[in-house]
């Protein structure tokens, strides 16, 4: 280094013996500084020129002090002495100059990295909805919910006693083969079989056990049975039963309620009969059909040919309802003579297929976001 091989020497062994040559020699360590400062970009090259030009032991500036200005002749002392504390003065301000510029620089570098960009897309959480089942379950309720029902919920864990006994099927009645269901293991000696309940009507028993006439509530709930799964069957699936007890409930009482509902949930369009039928607790009891809703009750597919959802009968079934048979009222202490009422088992799976046009129950329980997704 120049520079500082040059302040190594002292003014005599340099030359210098005029003001003149002295103001030369510190104009030039000046310009060495200022060049060495002009490159200097970042924190680490600041510190490095710090140790070269001001550093305690080393630097340019305790050269001078020690090799000019301490060794320079008498006479030369006071022109020594000034020049060098004009060049001192200058490379400290300079420093600080350039410390602040390279603090300012480095803050604003900093801002920028941090800075937030509005503009950019945020991340996006997708919302989940709630599942076809649990939407038609809410438009099921709200219509009961607005002629008076309220809801009630019960195990799906059963004993026999109220899956099928209390509900007037004794144990040797055929009906319990069409029933046939998941038996819970259980320990060797324990006095009583439990099963996963195959109706929801269970909670009928339930619920009289619990409270008096009048009774007016429904009961959603999931249900298990031993089908085969296909198009329309499933071993799980979801139910909502209906019962109303009172003094005077009468068969007009059940039909009326029942075609409220249907007009409701299928719009006042759709035509509605009763077909009698067999259910061991409910006496009279009768499958309930809808005008089928694709074809228009028609029995023939827009397209020409038979409707393949009704197979041309121009009518789709429902679910199974009936009066209450008095048999049942024994079980729950209800006195036949003075109380009657309706009741209903609602296949919600079967339901939410007709309403939305879905040909396969299967597609409820695969939870293919495809399918979800339409159902928003
Ligand atoms: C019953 O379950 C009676 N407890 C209904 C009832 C209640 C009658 C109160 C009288 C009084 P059923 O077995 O028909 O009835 O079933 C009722 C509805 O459940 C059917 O109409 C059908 O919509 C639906 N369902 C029956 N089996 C299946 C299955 N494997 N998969 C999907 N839905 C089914």
């Amino acid at each position: 280094m120049a520079s500082n091989s040059i302040v190594d020497q002292t003014l005599v062994e340099i030359g210098a013996k005029s003001a003149s040559e002295i103001k030369l020699l510190f104009g030039a360590r000046r310009n060495d500084f200022d060049l060495d400062l002009q490159g200097c970009s970042d924190f680490s090259a600041f510190e490095d020129l710090q140790v070269k030009w001001i550093g305690r032991k080393s630097g340019v500036l305790v050269k001078i002090t020690e090799n000019w200005l301490k060794l320079a002749p008498k006479e030369l002392k006071p022109i020594v002495g000034q020049a060098f504390n004009e060049l001192k003065t200058h490379i400290e301000s300079m420093f600080e100059k350039r410390r602040q510029a390279l603090e300012a620089d480095f803050n604003t570098r900093a801002a920028l990295a941090d800075r937030v960009d509005l503009s950019l897309p945020g991340v996006i959480r997708p919302i989940g909805s709630h599942h076809l089942i649990r939407q038609v379950l809410q438009e099921i309720e709200d219509i009961f919910f607005s002629i008076g029902f309220s809801v009630v919920e019960g195990p799906e864990i059963e004993t026999p006693y109220y899956n099928f006994e209390a509900l007037n099927i004794p144990e040797q009645h055929p009906v319990r083969d069409d029933m046939d269901t998941f038996y819970v293991e259980l320990p060797k000696g324990t006095p009583c079989p439990l099963l996963l309940r195959t109706h929801t009507s269970p909670v009928q028993i339930h619920t009289m056990e619990k409270r008096q006439p009048p009774v007016r509530v429904i009961v959603p709930g999931k249900v298990y049975r031993r089908d085969n799964p296909d198009a329309t069957h499933s071993f799980m699936f979801h139910q909502i039963e209906g019962l109303a007890v009172d003094a005077d409930i009468t068969f007009c009482d059940f039909t009326g309620t029942i075609d409220y509902f249907v007009k409701q949930f299928f719009g006042e369009a759709v035509k509605t009969r009763f077909r009698p039928s067999y259910f061991p607790f409910t006496e009279p009891s009768v499958e309930f059909d809808a005008s089928c809703i694709f074809c228009g009750g028609s029995g023939a597919a827009p397209s020409g040919g038979t409707c393949g959802k009704c197979k041309g009968a121009g009518w789709i079934e429902l679910f199974g309802a009936g009066m209450v048979d008095p048999a049942v009222y024994g079980f729950v202490n209800y006195d036949p003579k003075k109380v009657s009422g309706f009741a209903f088992g609602i296949g919600i799976d079967r339901l939410a297929m007709l309403k939305y046009g879905i040909d396969d129950i299967q597609v409820f329980f695969q939870n293919d976001v495809r399918f979800l997704r339409q159902f928003p």
